[in-house]
């Protein structure tokens, strides 16, 4: 048993949810904020299937500086994993404020409590979107910063703000985890990633297509200069990121220090190869065409994740049959509820 106290926050979303599996399963005592504003509270039925345990739950907004201010004198946490926050592309283009109030200012409240109550290690969800677009390929963490959006620059804002605190008081331990595609579901089918309406992203979107839930995929683009054409990105399962997460929070616990990461597997997939493997994970044809580039898409995307492996011995495991079968089997049984 693990006794050291964890505030996991976005808990009930997507990749939170998983972090909050593996954290339990280690023993660690894991306690779970979230605004539900992008996930439901089922998630913590769900979460208590896989596991066995039934998750403390906190509901609440961490923009709302009081309730956390309650939430931490109460409680005497060991480490924060910051997930909470807004990360539509298109939508944060539309609502620029919007994202800006809650991924930065809600995450100001968050260090404001973590330095009033003396605690001084946080891992912090970033994006390998902070990059924009790259100059090389694969991208090292060292690659300029530059994002082309205003949630990458939430993102990078927040980056910024952590940086300014490790120079601050070399008491911080920081981690910061840029992650490239995740994809996937918890191999289990209880939890995975269900986005509301027409999915932006492309895993989602060939899921829905596969059951039957659209007809049919665009593709958009097929002039990019890649080896087919489609774009390529870094697609990573949401279990090898949970992973990552404990890694990170291993490391911080060693005392060894802060540190910038990317989280990817360092291999680049085409929309055509993502497709391929998901018709021959899941025995069915998903019907596509090919439609015009979408706006703000790059060629080609993926990390170097030589630095994960060096620092926090964590390597990628599951590959695209694996991502791609675990995608379609949550799918499926989500069609079953
Ligand atoms: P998600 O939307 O499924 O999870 C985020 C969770 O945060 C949701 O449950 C939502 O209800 C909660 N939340 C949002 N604002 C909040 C607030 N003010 N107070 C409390 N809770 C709040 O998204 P996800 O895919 O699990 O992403 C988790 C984190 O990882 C996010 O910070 C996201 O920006 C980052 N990230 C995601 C991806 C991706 O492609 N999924 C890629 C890179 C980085
Ligand atoms: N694509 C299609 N059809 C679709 C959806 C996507 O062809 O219906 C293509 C895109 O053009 C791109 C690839 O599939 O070439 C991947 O697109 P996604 O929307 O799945 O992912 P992105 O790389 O565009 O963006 C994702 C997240 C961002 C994050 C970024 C880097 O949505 O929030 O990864 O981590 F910033």
């Amino acid at each position: 048993m693990n006794n050291k106290k964890i505030l996991v926050t976005g808990a009930t979303g997507y990749i939170g949810s998983h972090v909050c599996v593996e954290l339990i399963l280690l023993g660690y005592d894991v306690y779970a904020l979230d605004n539900l504003s992008n996930s439901s509270v089922d998630t913590i039925d769900r979460i208590q299937k896989i596991t066995g345990h039934r998750l403390k739950f906190f509901h609440i907004d961490i923009c709302d500086e009081a309730s956390l201010l309650n939430l931490f004198s109460i409680n005497n946490f060991d480490a924060v994993i910051h997930l909470a926050g807004f990360k539509a592309v298109k939508e944060s283009v539309s609502f620029p404020l919007q994202y800006f109030y809650n991924n930065v200012s809600g995450s100001i409240n968050l260090l404001k409590c973590l330095e009033k109550y003396h605690i001084n290690k946080i891992i912090f969800s970033s994006s390998a979107t902070v990059y924009g677009v790259p100059q090389s390929l694969p991208i090292k963490e060292d690659a300029r910063l530059s994002p082309v959006n205003p949630y990458g620059r939430s993102k990078l804002m927040v980056e910024t703000i952590l940086s300014d605190l490790l120079a601050s008081s070399n008491a911080w331990q920081i981690g910061i985890l840029r992650y490239f595609n995740p994809v996937g579901a918890h191999s289990s089918g209880l939890i995975g990633e269900s986005p509301l309406g027409i999915p932006n992203n492309l895993m989602p979107y060939i899921s829905r297509v596969a059951v039957g839930g659209m007809p049919v995929l665009n593709v958009f683009g097929n002039d990019y200069s890649t080896h087919d054409g489609t774009g390529v990105r870094d697609y990573i399962h949401v279990e090898d990121l949970a992973r990552g997460h404990i890694a990170a929070l291993e490391y911080l616990f060693s005392g060894k220090g802060s540190f910038t990461v990317n989280l990817g597997t360092g291999i680049g997939f085409s929309v055509l190869d993502v497709i391929k493997a998901f018709e021959l994970a899941s025995g069915r044809t998903i019907n596509f065409v090919v439609k015009p580039r979408r706006e703000g898409d790059i060629d080609s995307c993926y990390a170097d994740a030589t630095k994960a492996k060096q620092v926090l011995s964590w390597v990628a495991k599951k590959n695209l049959h694996d991502m791609c079968f675990d995608s379609w089997h949550w799918q499926i049984k989500s069609q079953e509820k």
